[in-house]
């Protein structure tokens, strides 16, 4: 028989490791297991090295494995041992067939429900952690129980908000736990058992408890919402640099408005991560089976304003280097999809350094974190290298083009840099994270992002 108080998490990745690792430092009576095929990174969930960088998550596992928190490659074992079973692997946009390029790719989850209910000698509560397009858990519940050997499984879907680089603060202190359940005696007896989980160190008023529907669909739009934001700073950062606006300014002021709030309007390169575009065309392909194409049209102009943020501020670099960038060394400070993180899934760097390898640049790449995936993002092109130290990858630039948020960068000595590099030296502050007045003085051509540019080349 399961144990009530057993706890599986199926996919080991950026969200099922912390937010079990999270779940086991909380409730120390509940014994955690989080499962993967991919023995690698389990072996490494087991290693002194953790298979992903977020801060206090080392700190956060060592204090919990080995006593109730487990790593394993063995999903069926701890299947038939627990109760309660997380399923969080990922839902990439589908490359294939039927909705290609936008509908969300579900046969890794398809291939959970089906090892789930093969092999539970029980009922069990299976919640959806992955985020899943509207209606998923009707689709989930169908197959559990085609495939159960007579036991009734209980879908709840309960959604991730976390974002990566914070995801330890984010999942200790959250905005909010939602937890969506079937509107039935059982479905609300299994939304408790999860609700009592999360009070452990949740106020309950930030748990919130929906129908399914609503959750699943709260998701896509959280996070459809979060980057309309970022896209709609995006497009007045083009709209400044013609006008003579500064784009700070203009987003101080606007986030100002207590309606509007300041978060979520940084202009930059572009939004990364693997969340933000795959979950917007996910919801582009939802209401499109739905028949409401103006509803698509409207979400997919996020993304599409995103291409063109990353695609501006390469031919930016073109233009302002005199319309040729063929033969000149490029260096990119940042290759990760934001700080605090080694992951470059869907970075605008990957975008930018490809459209600059194509104009014939030499780039040199220098990230903190994310050069080992830089590497992989990049395999097979040529004029490309990768730099541990960023005074080394500044030397003989022509260029330093600012493309991750790291710290760091807005404290190196400058002055060296500038030293360092080919004349003029272009600086591109992708982020504007750096002290651009500053950098004029010191002689630099400096091109902040959403407004005019300091040269001394007029
Ligand atoms: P990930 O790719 O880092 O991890 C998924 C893991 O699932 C992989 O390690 C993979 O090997 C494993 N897996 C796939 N099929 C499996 C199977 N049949 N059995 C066992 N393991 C299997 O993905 P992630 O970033 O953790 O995201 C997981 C889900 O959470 C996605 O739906 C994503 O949209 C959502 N989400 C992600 C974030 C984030 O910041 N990364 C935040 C919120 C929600
Ligand atoms: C996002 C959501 O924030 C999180 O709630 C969800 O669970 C997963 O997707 P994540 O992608 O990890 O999290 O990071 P986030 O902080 O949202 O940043 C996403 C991208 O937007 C990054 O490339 C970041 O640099 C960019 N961004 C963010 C901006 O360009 N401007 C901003 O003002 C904020």
């Amino acid at each position: 028989m399961a144990d009530k108080k057993h706890i599986l998490c199926i996919g080991a990745g950026y969200v099922g490791g912390p937010t079990m690792a999270m779940i086991a430092a909380k409730c120390p009576d509940y014994t955690v297991t989080v499962a993967d095929i991919n023995e690698e990174r389990i072996a490494a969930w087991n290693s002194d090295t953790l298979p992903i960088y977020e801060p206090g998550l080392d700190a956060l596992v060592k204090q919990c494995r080995g006593k109730n928190l487990f790593f394993t490659a063995d999903a069926i074992s701890a299947i038939r041992d627990a109760y309660i079973i997380f399923v969080s692997v990922n839902t990439p946009t589908k490359r294939f067939g039927t909705g290609a390029g936008k509908a969300a790719n579900l046969q890794y989850w398809e291939r959970c429900a089906r090892i789930i209910a093969e092999n539970a000698d029980g009922p069990r509560i299976v919640v959806e952690k992955s985020t899943l397009p509207v209606r998923a858990a009707e689709m989930i519940h169908k197959i559990l129980q085609a495939n159960s050997n007579g036991f009734e499984f209980h879908v709840l879907s309960n959604p991730e908000f976390l974002a990566e680089g914070t995801a330890i603060k984010d999942l200790e202190n959250p905005d909010r736990v939602l937890i969506g359940s079937m509107r039935t005696p059982d479905g609300h007896e299994a939304m408790q058992t999860l609700v009592d989980i999360y009070a452990r160190w949740v106020p309950r008023e930030k748990i919130l408890t929906t129908n399914v529907w609503s959750s699943e669909m709260s998701k896509l739009i959280a996070n459809a919402m979060l980057a309309q934001r970022i896209s709609s700073m995006n497009s007045v950062s083009a709209l400044c640099e013609r006008t003579g606006a500064d784009v700070r300014e203009v987003s101080r002021a606007v986030g100002m408005d207590s309606r509007i709030g300041a978060k979520f309007l940084r202009p930059g390169v572009g939004f990364g991560g693997s969340c933000f575009k795959k979950d917007i065309l996910n919801l582009v392909y939802l209401c499109e089976t739905y028949n409401l194409p103006e509803v698509a049209a409207y979400w997919e102009q996020v993304v599409k304003m995103n291409e063109y943020q990353e695609r501006r501020f390469a031919e930016r670099i073109v233009r302002s280097m005199f319309n040729t960038i063929s033969g000149k060394n490029i260096t990119m400070f940042g290759f990760a999809f934001k700080a605090d993180t080694g992951d470059t899934r869907e970075s605008p760097a990957i975008y930018i350094a490809k459209m600059l390898l194509e104009e014939n640049a030499n780039l040199t790449i220098y990230d903190p974190k994310a050069l080992e995936n830089a590497k992989k993002d990049l395999d097979g092109y040529e004029n490309v290298r990768f730099c541990n130290d960023p005074y080394e990858a500044a030397k003989d630039a022509h260029a330093v083009a600012v493309v991750t948020e790291w710290q760091e960068f807005a404290e190196y000595d400058y002055r060296k840099i500038f030293s360092l590099m080919a004349k003029p030296a272009f600086i591109f502050d992708g982020r504007n994270i750096l002290d651009h007045n500053a950098l004029f003085e010191l002689g630099f051509e400096v091109y902040p992002l959403g407004c005019q540019e300091l040269t001394h080349l007029k």
